[in-house]
């Protein structure tokens, strides 16, 4: 850790954008003066502000307490009822937008949808209906595996207006992954399509769920949605097509009364450990928190038409595309494909056809745009924006300053919004009419965030000395635990400082207070923005028939910010070769999917250890990262280890 202070202490930035008057004027918030009383009052007295800012949701019956706090579980909102989809449909529709456009998709083949907040709400309530008609009832896990198309908001709206907790598995993810999700979350329905749109082919969604059926015995229910009409083997009992079951249905379902605690959904995550963590999100604090963040950070207003590229897989997805934007009546922009299909001119066509005002995406994208050259952003007419929004990892300044410059056309601020699956809701970033922009920051906490950087003690640091990013103070959206792992869920976030949740990120503040991230402390990795839990990678490796020991380390990547270089030793009576390489890599695509895939594979026929038989991954990291190993290795019980490994080719 100490030397976690010296990392970027010699990076200094020093180009500065205020903001532009006339956003500023406009804007929510618009000066930092109002930023920095209003985030001192949310400090100060979080239950008064959190109380006002809750009143402006619609609860069924009102919450008699705001928050009841015994680290590490909080409740809040306690006592109040209230649903989800209500909040994100009726409650636009009672206040006369139920004629304005909710969803504006378009799918990878050009196909265009607008379903307006009427809409929206009848196919909700349809499909609500036929999940009830399946036996679904208040409190089953409902699995959702789709592509990024309007009925995969359909379905969690649907899921959130009967109280059926959705765990939604990003389509990019393999059999075996789904399997694991399914199995743990004891779900015995899963929602798919046929297939989804990529790069012009088609992904086997349907297929995908078929393997993962075959291990999960506890599945009844598959419905299937018709998007590609590929070819689907079909079993008769199990699956049913979308359109069949709605057909009948009444677009008229009354919304359960939830508890503000009931779980509204789990989301799978990379931890440490093999296996997938499933984050748990409850209804009313996350409702207040996505809600209000959506509207403050972007600064939404009734026209705006807000695309964020993120899938709905993602935490980004769920809380920024469906349920913080729709919260506020917007138009919510969604797109089903690659974004360099049939060209890198993709994105800002769409941009430029659709009008978007506001515009949320990832660094990695970023960067793979900057790659492919100025000439096609500026060819097309990008004028509509007025903000941009950066999320996932921590953005380097060349890239902040291409994407202010190409894409924002020096005029739209950049909120760069730094927070986790576990925070459910953006917790550090600048508010875009208040905040002076600097690039790499993602600047201040959000109102009641109590963010601090400590040492391992909990001591806060000075300016400019990294330590660890940690929360104080509980806040509306945090997770409430780990599905079925409670223990885990204080080992993981509470156990490091008492009463404190432990962010695993590293972060330095400079002296104006803004927070510069530094990345994960942990053996997590950050791949374009997605966290890869390096043991997960190692297992998968493992459980291959002709491995008898694998490492897996994270290593710089100029797109993706980080890849995976994996260190593998094959059981004694298997050889070295490159057909094993591909075989290894398709292995890990086929447990956990693409996005785990190393970006290299050593074979070797040892791994460095300590005596007492650790893995030492500090060594293979350098040496993956700069082709030597100059670090400390006096705990190595054989050097030759390294020493062969350093000779062995890089593949
Ligand atoms: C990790 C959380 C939150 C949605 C997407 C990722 C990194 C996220 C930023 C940012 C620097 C960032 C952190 C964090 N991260 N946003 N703006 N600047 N780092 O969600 O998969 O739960 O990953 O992503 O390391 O801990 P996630």
């Amino acid at each position: 850790m100490s030397d976690k202070g010296t990392i970027q202490s010699s990076m200094v930035e020093t180009r500065k954008f205020p903001p532009p008057p006339e956003f500023s004027r406009a804007a929510h918030i618009s000066s930092i003066a109002d930023y920095e009383k209003l985030h001192k009052r949310s400090i100060d007295d979080p239950e008064g502000f959190w109380r006002e800012v809750a009143e402006g949701c619609h609860w069924f019956t009102p919450f008699d307490k705001v928050v009841e706090w015994e680290a590490p579980f909080a409740k809040w909102f306690v006592g109040g009822k209230t649903n989800m989809s209500y909040n994100c449909l009726d409650l636009q529709i009672e206040r006369g937008r139920g004629d304005h456009t909710a969803v504006l998709f378009e799918g990878e083949p050009g196909d265009v949808r607008k379903l307006t907040y009427n809409n929206l709400r009848d196919e909700v309530c349809r499909f609500a209906n036929a999940l009830k008609k399946l036996g679904v009832k208040k409190g089953d896990v409902v699995t959702i595996y789709m592509p990024m198309v309007p009925e995969l908001m359909i379905a969690m709206l649907a899921c959130a207006r009967i109280g059926a907790p959705h765990s939604i598995i990003f389509g990019g993810f393999s059999a075996s992954a789904i399997a694991d999700r399914v199995h743990d979350s004891n779900s015995q329905i899963i929602i798919t399509a046929d297939g989804g749109w990529r790069r012009g082919s088609v992904v086997p969604l349907k297929q995908n769920v078929d393997d993962a059926v075959a291990k999960c015995p506890t599945v009844q229910n598959v419905v299937v949605l018709k998007r590609c009409e590929n070819d689907v083997s079909w079993n008769d009992g199990r699956d049913h097509w979308w359109g069949d079951l709605v057909a009948d249905e009444s677009d008229v379902c009354d919304p359960e009364h939830c508890d503000s605690e009931d779980l509204l959904f789990i989301l799978y995550t990379s931890g440490t450990t093999g296996k997938p963590k499933g984050i748990m999100h409850t209804t009313g604090g996350y409702m207040v928190y996505t809600g209000y963040t959506a509207k403050m950070v972007f600064d939404l207003k009734p026209d705006d038409i807000y695309w964020c590229t993120a899938d709905i897989g993602w935490v980004t997805g769920h809380s920024y595309i469906t349920y913080g934007p729709l919260q506020n009546g917007v138009t919510v922009m969604m797109y089903e494909g690659a974004p360099n299909h049939p060209d890198w001119g993709r994105f800002w066509d769409m941009v430029a056809r659709h009008k978007a005002t506001i515009f949320y995406t990832a660094p990695t994208a970023i960067r793979a745009f900057m790659r492919q050259g100025d000439d096609i952003p500026d060819g097309h007419d990008l004028t509509s924006l007025r903000l941009l929004g950066s999320v996932g990892e921590p953005i380097n300044p060349e890239a902040w300053m291409w994407y202010q410059k190409h894409i924002g056309g020096e005029k739209c601020p950049i909120v760069d919004t730094w927070w986790q699956t576990e925070t459910g809701g953006i917790m550090i970033t600048p508010l875009p009419g208040a905040m002076t922009l600097l690039p790499g920051t993602a600047t201040c906490p959000f109102f009641g965030i109590d963010a601090a950087v400590v040492d391992e003690q909990g001591v806060e640091q000075p300016a400019n000395s990294g330590g660890f990013l940690v929360v104080r103070k509980p806040w509306p959206s945090m997770l409430r635990g780990i599905y079925g792992d409670m223990e885990r869920y204080q080992e993981q976030y509470w156990s490091q400082l008492d009463g404190i949740y432990f962010t695993s990120d590293a972060c330095r503040r400079d002296d104006d207070g803004n927070f510069w991230l530094m990345g994960r402390v942990d053996d997590v990795i950050n791949i374009s923005g997605h966290r890869i839990g390096t043991a997960e990678v190692e297992s998968a490796l493992v459980s291959h028939a002709a491995v008898a020991e694998a490492a897996v380390v994270g290593i710089p990547h100029d797109i993706k910010g980080q890849a995976l270089a994996a260190f593998v030793a094959l059981k004694a009576d298997r050889s070295a070769s490159d057909e094993i390489k591909r075989e290894l890599l398709a292995h890990v695509v086929k447990e956990i999917g693409a996005i785990a895939r190393p970006e290299t594979i050593r074979l070797t026929d040892a791994l460095p250890k300590t005596r007492s038989g650790k893995i030492m991954r500090r060594l293979l990291k350098e040496l993956a990262s700069t082709g030597e190993v100059k670090g400390d290795t006096t705990t190595l019980e054989d050097f030759n280890v390294i020493a062969n490994l350093r000779e062995s080719d890089e593949g």
